[in-house]
């Protein structure tokens, strides 16, 4: 299989030049829980052929309650045998108008969605929720020509996929291709991270200038998740005063923007950055502070959630808005959604947004589809991961969790099923520059001699760090190299902690002694 796989598949995300050895090929035989199970010949006719592997990243973040789950896979089997595929437009079925109404009324669109529209995975949910987004924008300006002069605003780090709209809608970076056109703005974020057992948030270059200071520390990491009191902070203030400086620079420069878009609290794919909340909090404000008060719905510009990543309890909640203490007027959610089975993405809309396409003429409507759309299979494992998340959310293991982080008895919004006690400790060892966590997600960033984020020195950054995670640990730990990065994530089911904990332990004490 490695032969023939090196003859004929192209990997996404792979360089072959550097991956051309059979030893480069994984060959997965089954997965099941947190595992897979790699066929690893080890030479002893008495051990067995196969080896469980860990799932570092949890297939690209997309599992939820762990490979082969029962449930999920009889969900499939349900969905399959009733519906198979079938076509959307003027249609409706169960399994999809039973999700689209959980996710509005009792989900991530709790309080502002009225609307959902199925695409099939996160960078076609983003694709819809920009031309959602500008559409509302021209409509409520009354922009003509002018309107593909339009672009984002976001922060740099940010990533929406890999579809082309998608990608205009980040700076330039690793990810881009010729066709790339960055249409946008975006600003540099500060990050929170725990360094030497402190939490703090560190200030990118404008910013430190003005705050007078590099790295503002914290007391601890619920008091930078708790965002309300801090909006009233001089770090605040300092926020304000230079997202506002950065907009009007932008307007003399004649830049025109119709959208906000922000991956919410952590910067998955580009970096694994944990933005300061409170800088996000007060770009929504800001740009919709600009806006006309007098009309209903959005102000300003309309504000996208890419909630791909952090959403649906990856991170420790299930849409970051009340964390922020904003609602946005378009979200968007896959990866999770259905366990990490089959591929589906779901965009939220405000009413104000949805109205923006209605009309008597189908040219002004959202004309945009994809063939398997609300595919019923997915939506239908949809449903069956949002019944298990709804079990799990007041799980014993759950409280548990969330007590490990609280100082006190009241619930906290920044919790993780990481022990904090090791989080903490780990980001004490010599060659680790700071951890983070926060629900499922681990991040150890190492350190190293370059500031430079992994959208610049990406190859650098993964033969770092592939020459790292290699060495052989107790069981080899597939991590997925992300610059100077290790993103790790449990499983939401949290099984094996004190395994995982050993593992990682004994990968830094590796990388300590060597
Ligand atoms: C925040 C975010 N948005 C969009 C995407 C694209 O999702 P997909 O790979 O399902 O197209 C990703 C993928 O990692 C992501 O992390």
């Amino acid at each position: 299989m490695p032969k023939r796989t090196l003859d004929t598949i192209w990997w996404p995300f792979v360089q072959h030049g550097l991956s051309n050895s059979e030893n480069d090929v994984t060959v997965i035989d089954s997965a099941h829980s947190d595992f897979f199970s790699v066929y690893r010949p080890q030479g002893d006719k008495n051990k067995s052929l196969l080896t469980p592997e860990f799932d570092g990243s949890a297939s690209w973040w997309t599992q939820t309650v762990g490979h082969a789950h029962p449930s999920l896979t009889l969900a499939a089997a349900r969905a399959s045998g009733r519906y198979g595929h079938v076509m959307f437009p003027q249609a409706t079925h169960l399994p999809a108008l039973n999700l689209a109404e959980r996710l509005v009324q009792d989900g991530p669109g709790k309080g502002w969605a009225s609307r959902a529209f199925y695409s099939d995975n996160g960078s076609t949910g983003m694709e819809v929720a920009i031309k959602m987004a500008l559409r509302a924008y021209c409509v409520r300006n009354n922009i003509g020509d002018d309107k593909k002069q339009l672009g984002v605003l976001g922060l740099n780090g940010s990533y929406h996929g890999d579809t082309i709209g998608a990608m205009d809608a980040c700076a330039e970076g690793v990810y881009s291709c010729e066709w790339h056109d960055a249409k946008g703005f975006w600003f540099d974020p500060p990050s929170v991270g725990i360094t030497n057992g402190q939490p703090a948030i560190d200030l990118p270059r404008g910013l430190s200038a003005l705050a007078g200071e590099k790295v503002a520390q914290a007391p601890s990491l619920s008091w930078i998740y708790d965002v309300e009191p801090r909006l009233r902070s001089s770090l605040a203030e300092t926020y304000r005063t230079y997202i506002q400086d950065q907009l009007k620079f932008l307007e003399i420069r004649g830049q025109k923007f119709g959208a906000l878009v922000l991956e919410p609290l952590v910067m998955g794919a580009g970096g694994m950055i944990f933005v300061d909340p409170l800088f996000q909090r007060i770009m929504i404000d800001v740009v919709r502070s600009q806006g006309d008060g007098q009309l209903s719905g959005w102000k300003g510009l309309p504000v996208i959630f890419d909630e791909v990543f952090v959403g649906l309890h990856r991170i420790g909640m299930e849409s970051t808005g009340p964390l922020l203490g904003v609602h946005p007027d378009i979200s968007v959610n896959a990866k999770i959604l259905t366990g990490g089975l089959v591929p589906l993405a779901i965009t939220l809309a405000s009413k104000s947004i949805f109205e923006a396409f209605w009309g008597d003429d189908k040219a002004s409507a959202l004309l945009h589809g994809h063939s398997y759309t609300a595919h019923a299979i997915g939506c239908e494992v949809a449903n069956e991961t949002m019944k298990i998340m709804q079990t799990l959310k007041s799980s014993q293991a759950w409280k548990d969790a969330r007590a490990m982080w609280s100082q006190d008895e009241s619930p906290k919004a920044a919790w993780s099923f990481w022990d904090p006690g090791f989080v903490y400790a780990v980001s004490q060892l010599p060659v680790v520059k700071t951890t983070m966590a926060l629900g499922t997600l681990l991040v150890i960033r190492l350190q190293s001699d370059s500031e430079a984020g992994v959208s610049e020195r990406l190859d650098d950054g993964v033969i770092l760090m592939s020459c790292q995670v290699t060495r052989p640990c107790l069981h080899r730990l597939l991590l997925l190299p992300y610059g100077n990065v290790s993103p790790t994530l449990t499983i939401l089911r949290t099984p094996p902690l004190a395994l995982l904990l050993q593992l990682i332990t004994e990968l830094l004490a590796r990388l300590h002694t060597s």
